[in-house]
């Protein structure tokens, strides 16, 4: 363990594999206080191949204990990605009386036989201990299509309201509902997002919820993330949609040509939320890379990090509700020192690498506003705020090790309207990441960054005019190795 908090670029607070190659987040489950974190893993190597779910589990989604890969690949294919549930009622006929358990739905990702095409089928396995073994159902695949060459990525919910399992599945350039009483047989419902929303790339990784707004409405969001086509600066990003849910239909409230993103970073892919959390929270984590450049990042004995876990709310904005997110509260856990600054500070030491800064700056007569994180003589991170364009930005251009891709360095905007005048930040740091939220989850910009050095000072800018410092909190973390 103490052995791999030490090395270069090792995420300290933000989950990784010990070893070898990681990407979406899969089954993630809530289950006799324990939270579930599987994810698309390869074993044999530190970039993407056959893939496998390695398995961690948490009691608070920081601290995590790394087990045994849960689910290897078999006869139908590979395991791609998928969610796992509760079968609280023993729809499946898989437990005991009075003894629910986990039961995962993935992809099998295989070939046809004698030919190279893909063929992807939806699959069970289930668990009778916690997630800790796991039995393939018999009558795998539960779900096909041969018309689809890109059909994956299943998120099954139970509804409530019509007493029935909803699976949510990637079919190409659309979302696919469909409908079980038992997980075994499913019924098609309905199609969705022909013309809605961003079509750069493929479709994969849906989910679908249900969340109160601020309003006292309550609104269901799907999430979709596209993969990347070569072509946009962006790489792979996720978008989402609200709208109403009736069972088996899902309508956008929105026009078809209206984008939501759920993140303005590059690096927040695949992410999707926990089932069957019972204290009423609908919390989110996402892989902490883009497939333009993720077998590349300049890791050596492991590749890849989740996001923070964050807590999703949607609240009323002046361009329509919107999805909110912030960090779960739960990183308290990691909270150490805290230090308040004055106003007059301008560069501020650090007295860690592991930060989160809380920040308040009101524009005065200033066009461009920020702060400025230094990692070394040549290297540093910038979050600021361009007040003619009202856009807010994080700039790693200058942040550390660019070299393994041409689309890495990169000026990440978001548009963003001050509120009063005023810019809060909450900003959390790590070895080789920053993930900034701007104006109480508003915002998010997650992002890598590979500087050589510790992060040293923090300073503030402000061009062409005044700002005025309100507040700067910074608060040292902990290392989750140690
Ligand atoms: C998304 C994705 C999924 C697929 C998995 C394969 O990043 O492409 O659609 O199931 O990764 O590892």
């Amino acid at each position: 363990m103490t052995q791999m908090c030490k090395e270069l670029h090792r995420p300290q607070f933000h989950f990784s594999p010990e070893e070898k190659w990681m990407n979406d987040p899969n089954g993630m489950v809530f289950f006799n206080d324990e939270y579930h974190l599987f994810y698309q893993y390869h074993p044999f190597g530190t970039t993407w191949g056959p893939m496998h779910w390695g398995h961690a589990v948490s009691k608070d989604m920081i601290q995590w204990e790394h087990l045994p890969i849960a689910l290897y690949p078999d006869e139908l294919g590979a395991i791609f990605s998928g969610s796992a549930v509760v079968d609280w009622n023993n729809t499946t006929g898989f437990f005991e009386k009075d003894k629910p358990g986990l039961v995962a739905i993935y992809t099998s990702a295989g070939t046809y036989p004698d030919s190279d095409r893909p063929l992807q089928q939806q699959s069970l396995a289930y668990s009778k201990d916690n997630g800790r073994t796991w039995v393939k159902y018999e009558g795998n695949p539960v779900l096909s299509d041969v018309n689809i060459t890109d059909y994956r990525d299943p998120k099954v919910f139970w509804h409530e309201e019509t007493n029935k399992w909803v699976m949510v599945l990637a079919t190409g350039q659309t979302i696919t509902i469909y409908t079980s009483l038992n997980l075994k047989e499913w019924e098609f419902a309905s199609e969705f997002g022909h013309t809605a929303g961003s079509h750069d790339g493929v479709w994969e990784c849906p989910d679908l919820f249900k969340l109160p707004v601020d309003d006292g409405q309550e609104k269901w969001v799907m999430i979709v993330s596209i993969g990347d086509n070569g072509q946009s600066a962006e790489g792979s990003r996720t978008q989402y949609f609200i709208g109403e849910f009736d069972g088996s239909t899902f309508v956008n409230d929105h026009d078809d040509s209206t984008i939501l993103w759920l993140d303005y970073g590059r690096d927040n892919y695949a992410g999707v939320s926990w089932s069957d959390i019972q204290d009423g929270r609908r919390i989110y984590l996402g892989w902490m890379s883009n497939w333009r450049y993720a077998n590349q990042v300049p890791t050596e004995t492991w590749r890849s990090a989740m996001t923070l876990p964050r807590e999703l709310s949607l609240s009323s904005t002046e361009n329509g509700i919107r999805l909110f997110q912030k960090p779960v509260e739960e990183v308290r856990t990691i909270r150490k020192e805290m230090k308040k600054y004055g106003v007059e500070s301008g560069t501020i030491p650090l007295a860690s690498s592991l930060m989160e800064i809380t920040i308040e700056l009101e524009k005065e007569t200033s066009k461009q506003f920020g702060i400025v994180l230094k990692h070394s003589e040549e290297e540093r991170t910038v979050i600021g705020y361009d007040a003619v364009e009202e856009k807010i930005f994080v700039d790693r251009t200058k942040s550390g090790d660019n070299r393994f891709s041409t689309s890495f360095p990169a000026i990440q905007e978001a548009p963003l309207k001050l509120n009063r005048q005023r810019l809060k930040l909450q900003v959390f740091l790590d070895t080789s990441s920053i993930e900034v939220f701007a104006n109480d989850g508003e915002i998010a910009i997650t992002s890598l960054i590979f500087p050589s050095e510790d992060a040293k000072e923090l300073s503030i800018f402000s061009n062409e005019g005044t700002t005025k410092v309100l507040d700067v909190t910074l608060t040292q973390l902990d290392s989750i190795w140690e």
